[in-house]
């Protein structure tokens, strides 16, 4: 489904060189919940954007249902650490978006919206403006408007990054159960095992910079999964042993 080989990435600056991404091989096949756990500025969102379209490798190549990537598409959705919503838009209005620029009718727009708004578990909240929804409210959003665009793939980069533990766990928790309802690949990028853990299938361990595949864990574990199972507690103990850290 994803297919990224040989992927590196310098970045030039004035001269200067900023080896990023060394040599990433991997795959990620269809319907599967794929984790890429790296440290801090190791090149996660790089890596994402280039699977994205919206940035390009230096060198190697990625390639989405044995089509090249070279921009952007709707097959592939982008949820974001931050996501930017339009503020002027209702719930129901940002969600639609995507289908509304595809010059899809008003009313199967307003079906397939609700559809998605009420699978992300905000039904009520159509006709709420973003300035009124709280931190993990609009990135049930953000997932709602790029399930709505009807992608085959969701590149996740740190979604949850920005929201209190609580509600963090909440979300891992939601996202396994939309997941679970409406099957996309997944990349999902964190720098938290535990999260990581919750969520994959497999678990792809990047290293630091200059970033390359070091390790990979398949997840065996039912779902959804118990934080504290003294399985769930054995594997973060074994993963972490294999984690670098930036300091
Ligand atoms: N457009 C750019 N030009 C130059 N350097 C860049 C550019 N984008 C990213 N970098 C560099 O690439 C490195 C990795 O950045 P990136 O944002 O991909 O890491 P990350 O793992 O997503 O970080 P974080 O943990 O903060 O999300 C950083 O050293 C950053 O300075
Ligand atoms: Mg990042």
């Amino acid at each position: 489904m994803i297919s990224c080989k040989h992927v590196s990435k310098t970045f030039e600056n004035n001269g200067q060189k900023n080896e990023v991404l060394k040599d990433i091989s991997l795959e990620v096949a269809e319907n599967e919940f794929v984790v890429i756990l790296g440290p801090g500025q190791c090149g996660k969102t790089t890596l994402v954007n280039i699977m994205a379209g919206l940035d390009h490798e230096t060198a190697g190549s990625v390639t989405v249902n044995g089509k090249q990537v070279d921009g952007p598409a709707p097959e592939r959705g982008v949820v974001y650490q931050k996501t930017a919503l339009f503020p002027w838009l209702t719930v129901e209005g940002n969600v639609g978006f995507g289908p509304k620029m595809a010059g899809l009718p008003k009313k199967e727009r307003k079906e397939k919206a609700k559809h998605y708004i009420d699978l992300v578990g905000l039904s009520g909240f159509e006709k709420s403006y973003p300035i009124k929804l709280s931190g993990g409210m609009r990135q049930r959003v953000g997932i709602a408007r790029a399930y709505c665009n009807n992608p085959s793939v969701l590149l996740m980069d740190e979604p949850f990054g920005h929201l209190d533990a609580q509600t963090r766990y909440l979300m891992q928790e939601e996202v396994e159960r939309i997941w679970s309802q409406d099957k996309r690949t997944v990349v999902f990028i964190t720098n938290n095992i535990e999260e990581a853990l919750y969520l994959a299938d497999r678990i792809i361990l990047l290293s630091n910079c200059p970033t390359t595949v070091r390790n990979e864990f398949k997840i065996d574990l039912p779902r959804p999964r118990d934080y504290i199972s003294p399985e769930f507690l054995k594997l973060r103990e074994e993963i972490s042993k294999h984690v670098e850290t930036t300091e």
